[in-house]
């Protein structure tokens, strides 16, 4: 392994490709789209090969039968694929990647494998309808909504496995039972952290476009609060929160002294917030901007969280329907409240 850039290759370090292969680990194969091709790290990874932890219990919840016809989002490095046609039958499989260069490594891989399920190049957010009705979908790039051509071509009593994460961040992978009346719903079944379909990623504006040239803190006003920015920064806590605050995300700028300043913006570029973080503080510097109130919605959205007894993932569902999504509490007759802006 190159030390200085984390990077292994096979035909160059067999040994230490294999140790690395084998760890529960995600393996990062592309980065920023396959537009980063030196070495080291580029921006975002964007295909992986994923962590085997999180492949079995996504496969566990995905509750595969002999028989069953089963469309995968994110074909990424293949291994997920060549798993499903090794349970199911390749005929009985259908793998979508939106990449073409991974897709055509990974179709390689799985025949010299001895798999040949279908494998489509093209955004899997649109399912792949020509071989649809599908018993069971699993995605594998996460969504922060589910598209509806995936519950449209699975069958009544079918499953859907999806992570699925707000805009704010927090992320949980649900499992749901898709109606014969276009709707599906069901159960969050734990934490996760995948890369986003691609359309569907936050656009994070940055932060001199929000300041509109001026100087931070710009025409924020100014108030203090009690509640840490450090109590919101938990993965769960962020789900909860972005469960309530839609259309904005956090950002930390992070000090020597481990001090930081917590950055939140709204993706419409509207309004802005910033709440400082310092150690053993008790109160907080805020500053607020625009139509929205940022800081105040994401501590109404705490306090809610709070509230509640503090859940974590499993306490939450969601609803999907023609109309929009809804994520719930404990039953799906106890909507989560939006925060409004
Ligand atoms: C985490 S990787 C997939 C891991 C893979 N299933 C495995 O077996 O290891 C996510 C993949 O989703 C792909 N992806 C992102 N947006 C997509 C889209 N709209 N349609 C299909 N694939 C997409 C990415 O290119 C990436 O290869």
């Amino acid at each position: 392994m190159n030390r200085q850039d984390d990077r292994v290759i096979r035909s160059e370090d067999p040994e230490t490709w294999r140790a690395a292969f084998y760890r529960d680990a995600p393996i990062t194969t592309q980065w920023d789209d396959g537009t980063y091709t030196g070495p080291g790290k580029g921006k975002i990874p964007s295909s992986s090969n994923s962590m085997p932890t999180m492949v079995f219990s996504m496969l566990d919840a995905l509750n595969v039968q002999q028989g069953h016809r089963v469309l995968e989002i994110g074909t990424g490095s293949g291994w997920n694929a060549a798993l499903l046609s090794h349970r199911v039958g390749s005929e009985n499989v259908v793998t979508v990647e939106v990449d073409g260069a991974s897709a055509r490594d990974a179709r390689k891989r799985l025949n010299d494998a001895g798999f040949d399920p279908v494998s489509i190049i093209g955004d899997g957010a649109k399912g792949y309808a020509d071989a649809a009705p599908y018993d069971r979908l699993i995605a594998t790039a996460s969504v922060g909504s589910i598209p509806r051509q995936w519950i449209a071509q699975t069958k009544p009593g079918g499953i859907i496995v999806a992570p699925w994460g707000p805009a704010y961040g927090g992320e949980a992978v649900v499992r749901l039972t898709v109606a014969g009346d276009g709707t599906a719903s069901g159960w969050f079944v734990g934490s996760s952290a995948f890369m986003r379909l691609r359309a569907q990623r936050v656009q994070r504006t940055p932060v001199r476009e929000y300041l509109g040239g001026r100087k931070w803190p710009a025409d924020g006003i100014r108030s203090m609060t009690n509640l840490s920015p450090d109590a919101v920064g938990d993965w769960h806590i962020m789900f909860a929160v972005g469960a309530q605050v839609p259309e904005a995300f956090p950002w930390m700028e992070p000090y020597d002294d481990g001090s930081y300043t917590l950055w939140l913006r709204d993706t419409a570029v509207t309004s802005w917030a910033t709440t400082d973080y310092e150690q053993d503080r008790e109160e907080f510097e805020v500053y607020q901007s625009g139509p929205r109130r940022l800081w105040d919605e994401v501590e109404t959205a705490y306090q809610w969280w709070d509230a509640q007894g503090r859940p974590r993932f499993d306490r939450f569902g969601l609803t999907v329907t023609g109309e929009g999504e809804t994520i719930w509490l404990d039953a799906p007759g106890n909507p989560v409240p939006r925060v409004s802006g």
